[in-house]
C-alpha cells in the first residue's frame, strides 16, 4: 500500500481543515484499516498527524525527507512529471537516471536521493553528497530539439532553480555562466547535464542538480568556493518544498522553450542574473587564458566576451571555463 502514502499526504496537505477517515476511504477506495496503517507508518517516519475523534486527521509537522511519496504529494504526478524514483542512498542519481532513461518512455521523470556514494560533478569532479545535507536529483527529458541545443536546457534549469530558491528560500542567487548558482560569492548549486544522442536525434537528456541545503562545513578542497543555504542564513528549509518549486518552475521554462525552440524570451532574464555581466573575466581555453569583459549571453546561450585586443567572441558553453579575476566568481 505504499502508493497510499502520497495520496493521503496530498489530501492532508491540500485540506483547509481536518480530513475524516471516511472521506479518505471514499475518495481513495480503500478500507479504514488501510488508512489507519498508512497513518501509523507516516507517523513512524516523523510526520506529526493529529487525530481528533469526530473530526479526522490534520497534518501538523512534516519531516525534511525526499521520498517519492513526499514529493508526489506536492506535485500533480501524471501532469508534467510522470514518475519519481527515490533512494536513501545511491551511487549517482545521474547514473541511475541514464539506466532508466534507456527503457522508460514516459518522461519527464525524476530520480532523487538522500545521499550519493559517487556523486559526479562537471569535468570529472566529484560532488559532495552527504546524507540529508542537500538536494541530489536528476530530471530526465526527451525533447525534440537538435542535440546541439541541449546545453540550452542547462541554462533554463539554472533559471528555474533560481526562481525556486527565490520563492521558497527567499534568497537571490546569481548565475555563473553557464550553470553554477552563486550566493555570497560562493557556489550553492551545480548542474550536470548528460545526453545520449545520434547526430541529429536526442534519445534523452539527464539534468542532474546538486544543491547545498543544510551543509554546515565543506571538505578542504571546496570550502573556499562552496556554500549552502544554511550557511547563508536559511535554516530549517524542507528540501521537498524546494524540489517541487524547482520542478514547477522548470515545467514553465521547458514548455515555453520546446514550443518556441529558442532562448529569445529568456536572454534578458538570464543576463539580469549573470554575475559576470559587464565585468572583467578570464577565459580559460585549452590554448591558454585570455581576459576580457563579459557582455552577457546571446540567444544561442553563448557568452559574449570582448577581449583586450578589441575582438569580440561568442564563447561556447563547454569549451571554456570563465572566472572573475579575483577568486571563484
Ligand atoms: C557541477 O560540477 O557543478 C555539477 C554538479 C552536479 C551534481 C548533481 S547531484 C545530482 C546529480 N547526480 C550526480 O552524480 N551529479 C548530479
Amino acid at each position: 500500500m505504499a502508493w497510499l502514502k502520497d495520496k493521503i499526504l496530498a489530501m492532508l496537505r491540500n485540506a483547509e481543515d481536518y480530513v475524516s477517515g471516511q472521506e479518505m476511504c471514499n475518495h481513495l477506495g480503500v478500507s479504514r484499516t488501510a488508512v489507519w496503517k498508512t497513518m501509523n507508518q507516516l507517523k513512524e517516519e516523523g510526520y506529526e498527524i493529529e487525530a481528533v475523534s469526530n473530526k479526522g486527521y490534520c497534518l501538523r509537522v512534516c519531516p525534511d525527507v525526499v521520498t517519492d511519496y513526499e514529493i508526489k504529494s506536492r506535485l500533480k504526478v501524471g501532469g508534467f512529471l510522470k514518475e519519481v524514483y527515490s533512494f536513501d542512498t545511491i551511487d549517482s542519481t545521474n547514473s541511475y537516471a541514464k539506466k532508466v532513461a534507456m527503457s522508460e518512455e514516459d518522461v519527464p521523470f525524476l530520480v532523487i536521493a538522500d545521499s550519493q556514494q559517487a556523486g559526479r560533478g562537471r569535468r570529472g569532479r566529484s560532488w559532495s553528497s552527504k546524507k540529508g545535507e542537500g538536494i541530489f536529483m536528476s530530471l530526465v527529458v526527451k525533447p525534440s530539439i537538435p542535440p546541439e541545443d541541449a546545453p540550452k536546457l542547462t541554462l533554463l534549469t539554472a533559471l528555474a532553480i533560481t526562481k525556486a530558491l527565490e520563492k521558497v528560500a527567499k534568497v537571490t542567487p546569481m548565475i555563473k555562466w553557464p550553470n553554477d548558482l552563486i550566493l555570497g560569492q560562493k557556489k550553492v548549486c551545480g548542474i550536470l547535464t548528460e545526453m545520449s544522442s545520434e547526430m541529429d536525434y536526442i534519445h534523452y537528456v539527464v539534468i542532474g542538480m546538486g544543491i547545498n541545503v543544510h551543509g554546515q562545513a565543506f571538505e578542504d578542497e571546496v570550502k573556499d568556493v562552496a556554500t549552502s543555504l544554511w550557511l547563508q542564513g536559511r535554516k530549517g528549509l524542507h528540501r521537498s518544498d524546494l524540489v517541487s518549486a524547482i520542478v514547477e518552475a522548470f515545467e514553465t521554462y521547458y514548455n515555453q522553450f520546446i514550443s518556441t525552440k529558442t532562448l529569445d524570451a529568456f536572454v534578458e532574464e538570464y543576463n539580469a542574473r549573470l554575475i559576470h555581466k559587464e565585468k572583467q573575466v578570464r577565459v580559460q581555453t585549452k590554448d591558454g587564458e585570455r581576459e576580457g569583459i563579459a557582455h552577457g549571453i546571446d540567444a544561442q546561450g553563448n557568452l559574449i566576451v570582448e577581449f583586450e585586443d578589441g575582438t569580440t567572441e561568442a564563447i561556447i558553453s563547454g569549451e571554456v571555463s570563465v572566472r572573475g579575476l579575483y577568486g571563484y566568481v
